[in-house]
C-alpha cells in the first residue's frame, strides 16, 4: 500500500474518532466519509415504516450520529471503485473476504462498473479499507463532490471495432487525477468515461460529464493516436447529451486537457444549489464555445507536470498476457444448454483462437463464495484478465477457445452459468427501495420478477426482441439508466382514493448503442404491478407492426409518442384498494405501500379529487409538448410544456384557493406564495429543485428556445407535475368532485 493511502486511512480512523467525541461538524464528517465511499443506506435514520406507522428500529446509542439524520451504528453501504472494470484473481479473492467479514455477503456490481457491498458498520471501514489497499484497491473519491470511477469499455484492447485500446490512457487518468489538487473543490461529483469507438455502448461518452473516444489522425503523414473529447453529458433528473469540447485531443494532451476541464469547473460551477452544480448545468449556462475558450485559456496557465506524459513510456510494453495458448473449438456437437450460452455470453475477440466470456449476474449480485471460486476460475483459464461491466455483470478475457465448454461447466457448478447475456433478460437495475435512501419503488423487485418471466419463455421470444435493453431505475435520479434503454422504467408514486400505489414512469426509445447516442422520452406512468404486461403489450405490438429490419427506436420514432401512450393508455386506470389490493404493494415488498396515508372510503372511485381532475390535463399538454418536438417544433414544444406546468400549479393551488384565476403571473405568485416559500413543496432530498423548473421558466422571456432547451423543459415539466402529485398527497388536497 502506497505511503499516501496509508495515511488517507490513517486520518479517516482520526475523524472517526473525533465524530464519536463530538468534536467534528455532522456534515463536514459526513462529507469525508463519502469521499471514502462510505454511504448511507435506507432506513440508517432509525426509522423504518411497517405498513402502517413509523415504527423505531434499535440500535444501540441512538444518539450518536455519523452524519445529519443518520445514526451512527446503522448499517451502510461502502462503494469501492474499479477503475475500467479492471480485477485480478487476488482482487477478487481479497473482496470475497471484506464481503463476507463486513457486510451481508453480496458484492454488488453497479452501473459505473464499481463494486458496492451493504450492511457495513463505518467502525470496519478503515480496516477494510486498509485490506482492499493491500492488492491495490482504493475506494478514495467513490463517493462525494469528487472525480468518480473513470470508466472503459470493458472489451478494450480486444475488440472487433476499437480503433485502439483506451485501457492504459484511462489508467493513467484514473491516477492522475485521483486525490488531485484541482479536484477538491468541486460543487458536485464528476463523472469520467473513456471508449474504443463510436459506434458501440460500452463506454457510454455521452452521458458523462467528460468523456474520451479513441481517435487516430495523420500528422505529419504518420498515424497519431488522441481522443475526440466530450464534455457536460450526465442522466439524472434532467438528461444532457455530451458536447464536443475538441475533435481531436493528442494523447500527449488528454491529462492537461482534464486539469483544465477541472480548474473551470472548480472555479465557475455551481457551488450553493447542489440542484444545478454538475458541469452540465455550467456547459449549458456558458455555451459550449464559451467553455471551450475558458479550458483553452486555463490550459496555457498549467504549470508543467511530468505525469502528464510520464505514462506514455509504458504504452509500447502495454499488453494483456493470456495465460493460455490460442486453440479453436472442434466442431463437436454441444448440447443445445452449451450452444445458448455460447450464443449469447461468448464474444469472439480480435485476437483469433481467443473469446471473452461474460458471467451474466441477475441483479448484479454475486455472493462472497462465489467470488472466491470465480477467482480460481480465473486463476485457471484467464489469469489477471477480469473486468466489470456497466451492464452489472464480469467479464472473463482471452478464454482460449477450447476451453469454453469446460469453463461453462465450470461456472453452472458454482450457480454462474446463466445465458442471455446483453439479451432483453439481462435487466439493469438500481438498488431502490432495498437499500437506496431516495428508492420511490422497487427496481430490483420489478427487474427479479421482469427476469424471471422473461427467462421462462425465452425460448419462444421473436428474435426481433430478444435484443432488447430493459433498464429500470428506482426513482428520476437515473442511477439504472433508464433514459439509454430501449424500455426504461423510473420508480414514483401515484394516489387512488385515499391510498398511494407504486408506479413506474415507462421511458421508451432511448438508445444504447453510439455511446448511449439519445434518450428517450415518458409516455406515462403506469402501476408498478401491471409492469410485466406492459412490457408484454409494448413488445408484442413491436413485433406485430415493425417493417423488416426496423429497429425500435426507429419504430418508436414512426409511430410518434402519442400512439406509444395510447399502446399503455389501459394500464393507467387505477383500480381500488378493495379490487387490486395487491396493487398497492411493491414487487418483493409485502407491506402495503405507504399505508400510514390510508383514510378511510373514497377508495372506490365514485369520488376523485377536483386535484385528479385538473392535474390529467397538465399531464396530457405535457405529453403534447413531446409530440411537437417530434415533430420539430421547439417553440411550441416549449410553450406546451410551460402551459402545463402553469396547469399543474394551478390544480395544486386550488386545493387551498379556488379562486386563484387564469393568470400565469398569479399562479405563480399564490404556487411562490403558498407552496415554495412555505417549502411545503419541498422534496427532502431534492428541496425546492423542482418548484425552481417553474419559477424560473417563467421569469424567463429570452426569445425561441433551440431543441436542446424545448428538451430540458419537457423533462422538467415531466418532474415539476411529479412533484405537484406529491405535494397534494402530502398536503392532502380536500376538494372533491361527484363523477
Ligand atoms: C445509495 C444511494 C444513491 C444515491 C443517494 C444516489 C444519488 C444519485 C443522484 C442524486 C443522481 C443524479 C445526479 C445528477 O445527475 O445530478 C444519481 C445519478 C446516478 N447514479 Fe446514483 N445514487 C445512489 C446510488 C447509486 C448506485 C448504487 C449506482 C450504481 C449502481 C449509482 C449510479 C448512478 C448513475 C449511473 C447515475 C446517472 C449517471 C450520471 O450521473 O450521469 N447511484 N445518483
Ligand atoms: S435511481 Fe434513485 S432509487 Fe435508484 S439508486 Fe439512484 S437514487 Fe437510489
Amino acid at each position: 500500500m502506497s505511503d499516501d493511502l496509508a495515511h488517507e486511512i490513517d486520518i479517516f480512523e482520526g475523524q472517526m474518532e473525533l465524530m464519536g467525541q463530538g468534536k467534528l461538524d455532522e456534515k463536514v464528517f459526513a462529507e469525508t466519509r463519502l469521499r471514502r465511499g462510505v454511504y448511507g443506506q435506507r432506513y440508517d435514520n432509525g426509522q423504518r415504516h411497517d405498513g402502517f406507522e413509523s415504527r423505531e428500529l434499535a440500535f444501540e446509542e441512538m444518539e450518536r450520529i455519523k452524519g445529519p439524520d443518520t445514526l451512527w451504528h446503522a448499517p451502510g453501504m461502502q462503494r469501492i471503485k474499479v477503475p475500467g472494470g479492471g480485477l485480478t484473481p487476488d482482487q477478487l479473492d481479497m473482496l470475497a473476504q471484506v464481503a463476507d467479514e463486513y457486510s451481508d455477503g453480496i458484492l454488488h456490481i453497479t452501473t459505473r462498473q464499481d463494486i458496492q457491498l451493504h450492511f457495513v458498520h463505518i467502525e470496519d471501514t478503515p480496516d477494510m479499507m486498509r485490506r482492499l489497499a493491500s492488492v491495490g484497491i482504493t475506494t478514495r473519491e467513490a463517493c462525494g463532490n469528487s472525480v468518480r470511477n473513470v470508466t472503459c469499455c470493458h472489451l478494450a484492447g480486444v475488440c472487433r471495432t476499437e480503433v485502439f485500446d483506451a485501457t492504459p490512457y484511462s489508467e493513467a487518468f484514473a491516477e492522475f487525477l485521483l486525490g488531485h489538487d484541482d479536484v477538491q473543490d468541486f460543487g458536485r461529483k464528476f463523472k469520467p468515461a473513456f471508449s474504443g469507438c463510436e459506434a458501440e455502448a460500452c463506454g457510454l461518452v455521452m452521458m458523462h460529464d467528460i468523456g474520451y473516444l479513441a481517435q487516430v489522425q495523420e500528422v505529419d503523414g504518420k498515424p497519431k493516436r488522441g481522443f475526440k473529447v466530450y464534455v457536460g453529458g450526465g442522466l439524472g433528473t434532467v438528461p444532457h447529451q455530451a458536447k464536443v469540447l475538441s475533435e481531436f485531443t493528442p494523447e500527449e494532451e488528454i491529462l492537461p486537457l482534464a486539469q483544465a476541464v477541472s480548474r473551470v469547473f472548480a472555479r465557475l460551477g455551481e457551488k450553493r444549489n447542489r440542484n444545478r452544480a454538475r458541469i452540465k448545468f455550467l456547459v449549458a449556462k456558458l455555451g459550449i464555445e464559451e467553455f471551450r475558450r475558458l479550458v483553452e485559456e486555463e490550459r496555457k496557465t498549467l504549470p508543467h507536470d511530468d505525469r502528464w506524459t510520464a505514462y506514455m513510456d509504458t504504452l509500447p510494453h502495454y499488453e494483456e498476457k493470456p495465460s493460455r495458448p490460442p486453440t479453436f473449438l472442434n466442431g463437436q456437437v454441444r448440447s443445445s444448454e452449451f450452444n445458448q450460452w455460447f450464443e449469447t455470453n461468448v464474444y469472439s475477440q480480435r485476437q483469433e483462437g481467443y473469446s471473452v466470456v461474460t458471467v451474466n449476474l441477475p441483479l448484479g449480485d454475486l455472493t462472497s463464495q462465489q467470488t472466491w471460486e470465480l477467482a480460481d476460475i480465473a486463476r485457471k483459464y484467464v489469469g489477471d484478465n477480469v473486468r466489470s461491466t456497466v451492464e452489472q455483470n464480469i467479464v472473463l478475457r482471452w478464454v482460449s477457445d477450447s476451453d469454453l465448454p469446460n469453463l461453462f461447466e465450470e461456472l453452472k457448478e458454482i450457480g454462474l452459468g446463466d445465458s442471455g447475456a446483453g439479451t432483453i433478460v439481462d435487466i439493469t437495475a438500481c438498488p431502490g427501495t432495498d437499500t437506496c435512501k431516495l428508492g420511490i419503488a422497487s427496481s430490483r423487485g420489478l427487474a427479479g420478477e421482469l427476469r424471471t418471466r422473461l427467462t421462462a419463455k425465452s425460448a419462444s421470444l421473436p428474435d426481433a426482441i430478444k435484443d432488447l435493453k430493459i433498464k429500470i431505475s428506482g426513482c428520476f435520479n437515473s442511477c439504472g439508466q433508464h433514459h439509454v434503454s430501449d424500455i426504461g422504467f423510473f420508480g414514483n408514486s401515484r394516489r387512488s382514493g385515499n391510498f398511494k400505489m407504486p408506479h413506474f414512469q415507462v421511458i421508451l426509445g432511448g438508445k444504447w448503442h453510439d455511446n448511449a447516442g439519445s434518450y428517450g422520452l415518458a409516455v406515462g406512468a403506469v402501476p408498478s404491478r401491471t409492469v410485466p404486461e406492459v412490457v408484454d403489450t409494448i413488445t408484442s405490438r413491436y413485433v406485430e407492426e415493425r417493417s423488416k429490419g426496423e429497429t425500435f427506436q426507429d419504430w418508436i420514432g414512426r409511430i410518434g409518442k402519442k400512439e406509444a401512450r395510447n399502446i399503455i393508455q389501459p394500464f393507467m386506470q387505477l383500480p381500488a384498494f378493495e379490487q387490486e389490493p395487491e396493487y398497492f404493494s411493491d414487487w418483493g415488498d409485502p407491506r402495503v405501500f405507504s399505508l400510514g396515508d390510508i383514510g378511510i372510503g373514497e377508495c372506490a372511485g365514485e369520488v376523485v379529487s377536483l386535484f385528479s381532475m385538473e392535474i390529467s390535463p397538465a399531464e396530457s399538454e405535457a405529453f403534447e409538448a413531446q409530440v411537437a418536438l417530434d415533430e420539430n417544433d421547439p417553440a411550441r414544444a416549449d410553450a406546451l410544456a410551460y402551459s402545463s406546468m402553469l396547469k399543474a400549479a394551478r390544480a395544486l393551488v386550488r386545493t387551498q384557493f379556488l379562486d386563484v384565476g387564469d393568470s400565469p403571473d398569479r399562479i405563480v405568485q399564490e404556487f411562490k406564495s403558498r407552496f415554495f416559500d412555505t417549502e411545503l413543496f419541498f422534496d427532502q432530498y431534492a428541496k425546492g429543485k423542482f418548484g425552481q423548473y417553474l419559477l424560473d421558466r417563467h421569469s424567463n422571456t429570452n426569445g425561441t428556445p433551440d431543441n436542446d432547451a424545448a428538451h430540458r423543459l419537457i423533462e422538467e415539466a415531466l418532474l415539476f407535475i411529479e412533484a405537484t402529485h406529491a405535494c397534494e398527497s402530502k398536503v392532502g388536497g380536500n376538494v372533491l368532485v361527484e363523477i
